[in-house]
């Protein structure tokens, strides 16, 4: 019997965990639960003699990959899978996939709860400003930016994006109006809902240059991740500039000199939180599972990511 361990230290919502079972249970596999695991040797115990794994943010090291000699394919349930080494899967022939698409409508209704937070003060009862007519920045139009729009047409906002990967028409019929470069979109925008990828190239990406070039009291909201942030330069920003603020699902590690010297000016999320709902982990934990039993019955590679 195959064995699929579903290895994750922040746990899918219980449901999520049945609609995997079923899925496994059909295919006469086997479930393996790990949830809130305090150590990586907790997960390489019972990585030992499993067939494939299903993960969140959770590391998949080199370490971890090596540890798991029977493992054949690790699916990360959502989108980003900057947590897994690709190298490490590659030598060992196993197949690493994501399942994009599955969680964005999550992470796009988090940006809206944390601008609307922002902009009406934490709710403490204070006068605050509005989301409409606001001109909103779309940093990269994939999955999370397309549902980010939409959402955004009905709170009213005027959209611009910035994506060299998507055709300007197909921006243009969905209302946004295209931007050529960066700069233009963070010179341009009120708001900036940030979604590009954590990779070589976009980490520590956004800095001062960027921040410092946004119009009286932009907001950047970045619910992608930590790491594409230069964190110097937002400090640095943040200081020269006392009317920017930052939004972040999960805090930076300078979180607590913002807090010090920003009070107001930011909200962090506790976990990441973006696919932190019933509906996300459910749509990507079965996504996983079904890709798992596909790959494993059928060679289908479907979304492979080495
Ligand atoms: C993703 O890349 O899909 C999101 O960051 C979700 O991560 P999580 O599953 O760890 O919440």
């Amino acid at each position: 019997m195959k064995k699929v361990l579903v290895a994750t230290e922040k746990p899918f919502a219980p449901a999520a965990v049945d609609g995997i079972r079923e899925v496994l249970d059909k295919a006469g596999y086997e479930l393996i639960l790990l949830e809130k695991y305090t150590s990586a040797d907790q997960w390489k115990e019972v990585a030992a003699d499993v067939d494939a794994m299903i993960i969140r943010s959770d590391k998949a090291t080199a370490d971890i990959i090596n540890a798991a000699p029977r493992l054949k394919v690790i699916v990360r349930a959502g989108a980003g899978y900057d947590n897994i080494d690709l190298e490490a899967c590659t030598n060992n022939s196993v197949v690493a996939m994501n399942t994009p698409g599955q969680n964005s409508n999550a992470v796009a209704e988090l940006a809206f709860g944390m601008m609307l937070y922002q902009v009406r003060k934490g709710f403490d009862g204070t006068s605050g400003t509005e989301l409409r007519g606001k001109k909103l920045g779309i940093h990269a139009y994939g999955n999370i930016g397309k549902y980010v729009a939409e959402i955004a047409r009905g709170f009213g906002m005027d959209l611009y994006a910035f994506d060299p990967f998507v055709d300007k028409a197909e921006m243009e019929q969905d209302g946004i109006k295209p931007l050529d470069t960066e700069k233009a979109l963070y010179e341009s925008c009120d708001f900036i809902s940030l979604h590009i990828p954590a990779n070589e190239k976009t980490k520590g990406s956004i800095g001062y240059e960027l921040l410092t070039a946004m119009p009286p009291k932009a907001t950047l909201v970045n619910t992608a991740r930590k790491e594409v942030m230069d964190e110097e330069g937002l400090i640095k920003a943040m200081t020269e500039r006392q009317d920017i603020r930052y939004l972040s699902d999960v805090a930076p590690s300078c979180r607590a000199e913002i807090e010090e010297k920003f009070p107001g000016r930011f909200v962090f999320t506790a976990k990441k939180m973006g696919a932190q709902t019933a509906e996300a982990n459910i749509n990507a934990g079965i996504a996983a599972a079904t890709q798992i039993v596909n790959y494993l019955e059928k060679g289908d590679e479907t979304f492979k990511v080495n």
